[in-house]
């Protein structure tokens, strides 16, 4: 998807090896939904950032586009089932994606947030323990 857009996705990882305990096509799943997000919601040409970060006991993933950004009345209902915000504009879609993000991270125990001013594009991120909870 990125490269039919003319889209650069770049990671940045730790150094360290990271040791997750969680379900890896479901974690998979919760990523690409964000990863799609950030290519459908950003014009052609632009950047894309995944940021892995170790916190020690939990592991930060973070997202960033440069896109149209989010309001912040939609934000506050973006994680909502079937809800469209207005920088949906003409995209096709179903307001799936982010419920379903929300609900793979909480199931492992983490929390999922988004960070965005409008019109400057916007970073969704995600901490999971790096063990279970029992
Ligand atoms: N990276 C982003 N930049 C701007 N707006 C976004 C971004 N990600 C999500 N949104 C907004 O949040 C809304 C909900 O996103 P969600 O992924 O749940 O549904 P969708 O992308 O509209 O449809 P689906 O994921 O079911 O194809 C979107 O309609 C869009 O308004
Ligand atoms: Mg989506």
């Amino acid at each position: 998807m990125a490269e039919a857009k003319g889209i650069n996705l770049l990671g940045e990882f730790p150094k360290e090896l990271i040791v997750l305990q969680a379900d890896p096509i479901l974690l998979q799943r919760a990523l690409g939904n964000l990863l799609e997000n950030a290519i459908k919601y950003s014009p052609p040409h632009k950047r894309i950032v995944l940021k892995v970060l170790n916190l020690g006991n939990e592991v930060q993933f973070s997202v960033t586009d440069q896109g149209s950004g989010i309001s912040r009345q939609d934000q506050a209902h973006l994680f909502e089932l079937l809800y469209r915000g207005k920088s949906a504009g003409r995209e096709g879609g179903l307001g799936l994606g982010l419920a379903i993000v929300k609900r793979i991270i909480e199931a492992h125990g983490g929390r999922v947030w988004v960070e965005s001013a409008e019109g400057h594009g916007a970073t969704f991120h995600f901490i999971l323990p790096q063990l279970a909870p029992a």
